[in-house]
């Protein structure tokens, strides 16, 4: 079978298209027949050697989701049969014509959604979800400032916080993103230079309940003044720097709680719920419209390196789907 192979670590040109072995289906995995795989900036990081692909995973070929038909099945599979449409996580993997899954990380691809659409969806959609719902606990009626709004991640976490009756603040360093995000449920886009001023004027000084933040350490100090009294502040990512000085003081007076979070990472009893929870309280809102995902552009598997650079330029407003024939 094809698979995107990074070579070595690396810019974009050192991805290739090459021939691998073929996986087969045994015990409870289920031989998923790839038709579109949505790529993530995590395999930015793994190609260039900073994100090594957990254990059980293909080590060297990139992929977090896809989509496709099951083409196989083990023989202690229980849940689907050959030809079914599924979508799903994956630690790697996913850029081939072939993956491997748990028959219990696959979720059936709504009938409104094409290969396309659904490869789209697991990462960012079940990262949001997590993020601010289990993570953060988010209610209906909160305030949550999204970072990176025009993300992956973000356009998933604005529309599922919108779905749910929160206001949504969002900041970007580019000001169109924002101008795409407001029909997605954006109801205040901000700069991100002054974003806690921002919030505190448009909050007359309440902040806001939720912060979702993928930057770190460069927004830490105005992730805490955003913040309200019980604020529940969540690290994705560390795109601005993993190191960062603390006001305990301002953590302690508004009693605020800080958590990390990684999905990759996870055990899989915990990647087995967490897809759960999707299925029950997102994947509704999927099929039926209310929330999409949104696909900036599609690639053919030999123009991998091309999304890359695009990606690592940040000129994405959403995903970037690799479509596999
Ligand atoms: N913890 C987890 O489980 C988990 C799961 C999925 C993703 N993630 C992380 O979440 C982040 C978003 O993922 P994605 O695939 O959705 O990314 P993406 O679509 O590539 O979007 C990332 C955006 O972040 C902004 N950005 C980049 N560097 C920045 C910086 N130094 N300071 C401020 N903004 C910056 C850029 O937008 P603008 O500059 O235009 O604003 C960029 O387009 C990534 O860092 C990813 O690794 C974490």
């Amino acid at each position: 079978m094809k698979a995107v192979v990074i070579t070595r670590p690396g810019g974009p040109d050192v991805l290739e298209i090459r021939d691998v072995a073929m996986p087969e289906a045994t015990g409870d995995l289920v031989r998923v027949r790839v038709r579109a795989a949505g790529l993530n900036r995590a395999d930015l990081l793994q190609r260039a050697g900073g994100y090594a692909a957990p254990v059980g995973s293909p080590a060297d070929i990139p992929g977090l989701e896809f989509a496709g038909e099951v083409d196989a099945v083990g023989p202690h599979v229980r849940m689907w049969k050959v030809g079914q449409r599924v979508m799903g996580l994956a630690g790697g993997g996913g850029q081939a014509e072939y993956i491997l899954a748990h028959e219990g990380l696959l979720v059936e691809i709504p009938e409104n959604l094409d290969f396309v659409q659904a490869a789209a969806i697991p990462e960012v959609f079940i990262t949001a979800h997590d993020a601010l719902f289990t993570q953060a606990g988010l209610q209906m009626g909160e305030r949550v400032l999204i970072h990176a709004a025009g993300s992956g991640v973000g356009t998933a976490a604005i529309q599922l916080a919108h779905a749910t009756g929160a206001i949504t603040f969002g900041t970007s360093r580019t000001a169109s993103k924002l101008l795409q995000a407001t029909p997605l449920g954006l109801d205040y886009g901000l700069s991100d230079q002054n974003f806690s001023t921002d919030v505190q004027r448009l909050t007359h000084g309440a902040g806001v309940h939720v912060v979702l933040d993928f930057v770190g350490a460069a927004y830490m100090a105005q992730n805490l003044e955003a913040l309200a009294t019980w604020g529940r502040l969540v690290f994705l990512a560390t795109l601005g720097g993993s190191q960062a000085t603390v006001n305990l003081g301002l953590l302690m007076g508004k009693r605020i709680q800080i958590r990390g979070c990684t999905l990759r990472t996870r055990t899989l009893e915990e990647k087995l719920a967490v897809t759960r929870r999707f299925a029950t309280h997102a994947l509704p809102l999927l099929a039926n419209g209310k929330v999409k995902p949104i696909i900036e552009q599609t690639y053919p598997l030999h123009e991998i390196a091309q999304a890359h650079v695009k990606m690592g330029e940040n000129k994405n407003f959403g995903k970037l789907v690799l479509v596999l024939d």
